[in-house]
């Protein structure tokens, strides 16, 4: 990821982050990495694309696709999770996923509580299906982020919600919930008889030796009404082939999925599974280097950022929640640094409750990239500062 980069052709790819950042801008803003596809992924592609774009041999069977034995081979190898592979849908996207068990499980009304701020799309989602959103502050501690578990239990109380987004690692924070936290929402979410969406497509990129822990792991009363999201388009870089999986532990969320006529929701492209199921299979080289890379990455931005800048370093994946309201800019931060500094993050107030005065930053480049973006953000925010 180092040395000699070709920003030319960075500016030619074809990918929304670079072909959407503008002349002369250096994109920060959505949630894609700059890296190469892993070697093995590309070579099983291209193997595929020299003549074998037939009709998959699970074609005629969906709830029989590779996936789903890959995924529980993964959750029961990386964290002791048996889980029937049976148990596991295959869409296109995780957003889609919500939408569906929103739209089966829930009417317009109803309350779902989000930890804030929060992935827009999900706050979109909410909005348009007519979905209440019960806002479970995240709050910036000493050392991190974590949350009032007495506040969140009274409010979905209080809202009499149905269901609890819970995306772990969490996007834009970086938090991972540790086992304390998810025990008081696998709590709260027994006792008040909530559908728990846990979206852990951040998890695999973690930073350090810290653990990731699925919720579903924390006793068959929580798996049992749990949907457990994840996919490869995060860890491995693959958003642009559209697949993810949903461990659903719910036996009411599976009766009315299975109810459905069984292409209601699409079918997942025969590539998008073999670029899934050979980074489960043959990617972990290439996750390890890609984890140390963006520890690195994460710890430059942590040196090279003003002090009026604060953010706390996060415990996974490569976005960077910037806490910028101590510039006192007279403007929203992404909008103040895509004009004074060239570098294209997103706006926090995108992100809900907790997002003014704040901007997220994704450090999943090369290092001269990275480079030239934070010392052109630090520019920035000095002159500001200097006015
Ligand atoms: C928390 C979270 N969930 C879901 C997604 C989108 O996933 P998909 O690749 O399935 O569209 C993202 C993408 O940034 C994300 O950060």
């Amino acid at each position: 990821m180092n040395d000699l980069v070709d920003f030319e052709a960075l500016r030619q790819r074809v990918g929304i982050k670079w072909a959407r950042a503008g002349a002369d801008v250096l994109p920060g803003w959505i949630a894609d990495m700059d890296l190469p596809v892993p070697d093995p992924v590309r070579a099983a592609l291209q193997r595929a694309a020299a003549g074998d774009l037939g009709y998959p041999d699970w074609e005629d069977r969906p709830d029989r696709n590779p996936l789903q034995e890959a995924f529980a081979e993964r959750m029961r190898d990386r964290y002791d999770f048996a889980i029937d592979p049976d148990d596991v849908y295959v869409f296109t996207e995780l957003i889609q996923v919500l939408q569906i068990v929103l739209q089966l499980m829930t009417r317009p009304g109803d309350a779902v509580a989000v930890h804030t701020p929060a992935y827009p799309p999900f706050l979109q989602t909410l909005e348009v299906m007519g979905r209440r959103l019960v806002p479970i502050p995240m709050i910036a501690g000493e050392h991190g982020w974590t949350f009032d578990a007495d506040r969140m239990a009274e409010d979905i109380r209080r809202n009499d919600c149905r269901a609890l987004v819970l995306v772990n690692p969490n996007n834009p924070t970086g938090h991972m919930f540790d086992r304390d936290e998810l025990s008081a929402i696998a709590e709260i979410a027994c006792r008040h008889d909530l559908f728990v969406i846990s979206d852990e497509i951040h998890s695999e990129l973690t930073h350090g030796r810290r653990q990731h822990i699925p919720i579903a792991t924390l006793g068959p009363e929580i798996a049992g009404r749990t949907l457990t999201l994840n996919s490869a388009s995060k860890a491995f870089n693959l958003a642009g082939l559209r697949c993810c999986v949903a461990h659903v532990g719910d036996s009411r969320v599976r009766a009315a999925l299975d109810a459905q006529p069984p292409l209601l929701y699409g079918q997942v492209s025969a590539l998008s599974v073999l670029a899934t199921c050979t980074a489960w299979r043959d990617g972990a080289a290439w996750l390890t280097e890609t984890r140390q890379t963006l520890t690195g990455n994460r710890d430059l931005v942590a040196e090279s950022l003003p002090p009026e800048i604060r953010f706390h370093r996060p415990d996974a994946s490569y976005l960077a929640w910037l806490d910028c309201r101590a510039l006192e800019l007279e403007q929203d931060p992404a909008v103040f640094f895509l004009e004074h500094a060239k570098v294209r993050l997103l706006p926090g107030p995108d992100f809900g409750p907790g997002g003014a005065g704040f901007a997220r930053l994704n450090f999943a480049t090369f290092r001269p990239v990275l480079e030239e973006m934070l010392g052109r953000v630090h520019d920035a925010a000095q002159k500001h500062l200097n006015r």
